[in-house]
């Protein structure tokens, strides 16, 4: 049976891309953020997931202003990214788990989640950065399930939508029969916003809260509206929604296992956690 090991949430500014491009790790700018990968290159290591859900917004790579899904989940062999104008590398393609992705939009239309299902989908830097990041040197050793949620064009999913989504995920790879290890991710965030008069704001306080309740009480948090958000963590910084939906998919017994968060690089307030599951009905061997 698949296996739930555990969440990851990092951010995704592209301009990541362009510092592992140009081997920038240890520069003083950028070190304090990537040897907060330095846990979660240890853990890789040796939960050694097989797949992974990764719960991202697409920034207009794959779904623009005119046809914007709130959930869309890819059921593709593969995923390409292309060039977004950010100057980075283009990634390499990522290998998907049609079985795997169909089984789960079985579980999401059966809980009423009307999503948008696409056989064919390109990924932008929000999956591709948090994937560099996770594995260097792009030997990605996981096939993906991406599921977009639209955080770009109101009105958004709310909280508790996006938690929910998660819960359904679970259930879904709950009973989903290969041996799998699954790793959930949640890319993006945390308090960012890009534009308007508000442009380069961040709330250490309200980032803190949000993590610090997501390990031990993630429910608390969708007492958040959407506006409450966009206002307390920047019009950038609701894509902590997608992390919302990866800790709905950590289904067991969770425990915040690492956190890095470190301001700012780019225009965001940059934040890395790891969560264990242990799962809590324990199956008995085969
Ligand atoms: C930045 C952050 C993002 O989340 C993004 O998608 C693009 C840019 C930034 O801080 O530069
Ligand atoms: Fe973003």
């Amino acid at each position: 049976m698949a296996r739930i090991i555990g969440g990851i949430a990092t951010t995704h500014v592209p301009s990541i891309g362009k510092a592992i491009a140009d081997g920038k790790q240890n520069d003083p700018y950028w070190k304090p953020f990537f040897s907060g990968f330095d846990y979660v290159h240890r853990w890789l290591a040796r939960e050694k997931p097989d797949v992974a859900v990764v719960f991202y917004n697409d920034h207009g790579l794959n779904f623009f202003l005119d046809k914007l899904p709130t959930f869309a989940v890819g059921a593709a062999a593969e995923y390409r990214n292309e060039d977004e104008g950010w100057g980075i590398p283009v990634s390499r393609a990522v290998a998907g788990d049609p079985a795997l992705s169909w089984h789960l939009i079985n579980t999401l239309v059966e809980d009423e989640f009307d999503i948008t299902m696409c056989q064919e989908m390109l990924v932008d830097h929000a999956v591709t950065i948090p994937l560099a990041l996770m594995w260097p040197g792009q030997n990605w050793p996981v096939k993906i399930v991406p599921v977009a949620i639209n955080t770009v064009q109101h009105p958004l999913p709310s909280m508790a939508r996006c938690f929910n989504l998660g819960r359904s995920i679970a259930r879904g790879l709950e009973s989903y029969r290969p041996d799998l290890k699954v790793l959930v991710i949640g890319t993006g965030g945390l308090s960012h916003q890009l534009d308007g008069e508000r442009a380069g704001f961040i709330n250490k306080d309200f980032d803190r809260l949000c993590m610090d309740k997501l390990a031990a009480d993630p429910e608390d948090l969708t007492q958040f509206s959407i506006p409450e958000l966009v206002e307390l963590s920047g019009a950038q910084g609701v894509e902590f929604l997608n992390w919302m939906a990866m800790r709905g998919a950590l289904s067991g017994k969770v425990t915040e296992a690492h956190r890095n968060y470190h301001v700012p690089i780019s225009n965001t307030a940059a934040a890395t956690m790891v969560f264990d599951n242990e799962p809590s009905v324990r199956r008995k061997a085969a």
